[in-house]
């Protein structure tokens, strides 16, 4: 157990919330992300040195918009409320929400004297996003900023620590929003700051260690960074842990000879690594749709863990990298599946286990990547970026063979190797090469051929759920197409995908 200063922040849909909690975090304290619909009582019995309602596109006026108990914002707890929480706050406490006059985007915006406001420039950019706005305020409280048309920017009771934002302090947009919710959470909830990755391993790494002790503990190794944070946590911990790592033969160039490096090696576990590609060639031959070829990668990648941990026989505990994403309840609604992922969380069913671990279940992931590197992963494994469980398997489109698995690995690694000569890297968030069915003519030399083309796809996001194309320069796209065309035998033209998601998404298949 933990003695660490939490902040609930109170979910009402909008599209900010997540942003709001990893603000929280990035400011050194520790917050939990919780549906509106949580009992009071739960929320207090957590103890909140403060509470944040987020932004929602509900209308507090209708009649079922979401709501909180009033006891909630009289526990002495402070409050603070964005947008549509701050006008939530002023509608439970007999204030005026109407329609109009809207605002969206950028306003400039002048503050008056508060805890809130201290540090922040009499007049900054804030960034607005409603459709109504708080026509008259409740008794105690009174405004502390304003826009040209907004009377009610901001307002607070300061006696009672409650405070209410029409605009957006979480978004980059509003310039002077970091240091707003700095000054919520230090002012106002008086945070220590003792939410750090440095701090988290070490608690983690103790209660993994009081937990598990010298028991038998297994884990799936992916090669991506959730799993590979999550082992390596065990592994300080733990003498017992044996990491299986299936090669579905589907991996990018290498990779799997730097899976073996990083943790067998640099890290000392006890890594078994399958060599499975050619039943997922085999189980894949002749197989071209798409969602066909998801199911068997998954079911077979199961069969293989399976058969490894029936060697391993019965453990005590399994190790799972769920991140905190995956666990937030989200306060209105749930999204269509669009395709059916693959990644190592469908293994318990075949695991002989007592309970499963899950050292990540807090963590953002930025803040696994921060953890990852202060438990000393390299930047090869931390800062690898997003790789489909499915491999090259869905970046194939067709039939998966084992030449165009040789194709499509030597292209990207051209692809991401001139990525990374150009330093851009960082700022795009996945980049791949796909290869496509479509074979085109060409000439090389005087020969004449005739050779599939490759797409490269590279595209900027936060989370994945919505993407836009990389204006990677043309003079890099130039290298990039004229190595690989040169260097790798089989394609013979290149096509870059300059489509957003949606409507498309960013795997081909
Ligand atoms: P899409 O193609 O749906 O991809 O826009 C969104 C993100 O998810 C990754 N992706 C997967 N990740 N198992 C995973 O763990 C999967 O089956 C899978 N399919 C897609 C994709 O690379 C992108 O980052």
């Amino acid at each position: 157990m933990n003695d660490r200063q939490t902040v609930i922040v109170l979910d009402f849909g909008g599209q900010y919330n997540q942003l709001i909690a990893r603000r929280v975090r990035e400011q050194g304290v520790y917050c939990e992300l919780l549906p509106f619909t949580t009992p009071t009582a739960k929320i207090l019995e957590k103890s909140p040195i403060g509470i944040i309602f987020t932004g929602g596109p509900s209308t507090v006026t209708d009649k079922d918009a979401p709501r909180v108990e009033r006891a909630l914002l009289e526990a002495g707890v402070p409050v603070l409320g964005i947008c549509y929480g701050c006008q939530l706050m002023a509608h439970t406490f007999g204030g005026v929400v109407s329609e109009g006059p809207r605002e969206y985007g950028r306003r400039t915006m002048s503050v008056l004297e508060s805890k809130l406001f201290e540090g922040v420039s009499p007049t900054s950019m804030c960034w607005m996003s409603h459709t109504s706005y708080i026509e008259k305020l409740p008794e105690g409280f009174h405004s502390i900023a304003v826009t040209p048309t907004c009377p009610v920017a901001a307002m607070a009771c300061e006696d009672k620590k409650l405070y209410g934002v029409q605009f957006h302090p979480e978004v980059v947009h509003t310039e002077e929003g970091g240091k707003i919710l700095h000054n919520f959470l230090y002012n106002v909830c008086g945070a220590k700051g003792d939410w750090t990755m440095g701090n988290f391993a070490a608690e983690t790494i103790a209660a993994l260690r009081e937990k598990i002790g010298d028991k038998k503990v297994l884990c799936a190794l992916s090669g991506g960074v959730d799993s590979a944070v999550a082992a390596t946590l065990v592994h300080k911990a733990c003498p017992n842990l044996v990491c299986v790592y299936v090669d579905h033969g589907l991996m990018r160039k290498n990779e799997t000879e730097e899976i073996v490096r990083v943790f067998r090696d640099g890290q000392g576990m006890d890594l078994i690594a399958v060599d499975a590609s050619k039943r997922f060639l085999a189980a894949l031959k002749g197989v071209t749709e798409p969602e066909k070829k998801r199911k068997i990668i998954g079911a077979e990648f199961i069969k293989v863990f399976e058969e490894e941990a029936k060697k391993i026989g019965a453990v005590d505990y399994l190790v799972q990298g769920t991140i905190y994403p995956d666990v937030i309840e989200s306060g209105l609604g749930a999204s269509a599946k669009i395709k059916s992922h693959h990644n190592v969380g469908g293994l318990p069913d075949v695991v002989d286990f007592k309970e499963i671990v899950e050292p990540l279940r807090d963590l953002f992931k930025d803040e696994v990547r921060a953890c990852g590197f202060e438990i000393g992963l390299p930047a090869s494994i931390v800062m690898r970026q997003p790789f489909p469980g499915p491999g090259l398997g869905i970046r194939i489109i067709g039939e998966v063979t084992a030449e165009k698995v040789k194709i499509l690995q030597d292209a990207d690694y051209i692809f991401r190797e001139e990525i990374a000569r150009a330093g851009l890297d960082k700022e795009i968030w996945q980049y791949f090469a796909v290869l496509t069915n479509v074979q085109t003519v060409g000439v090389m030399g005087d020969e004449r051929t005739y050779d599939r083309v490759c797409g490269l796809r590279a595209v900027t996001s936060v989370d994945g759920m919505t993407a836009d194309w990389a204006r990677i320069p043309y003079d890099v796209l130039e290298v990039i197409s004229s190595r690989i065309v040169n260097e790798v035998k089989g394609i013979n033209r290149i096509a870059y995908d300059i489509t957003s998601k949606p409507p498309s998404t960013i795997e081909w298949e």
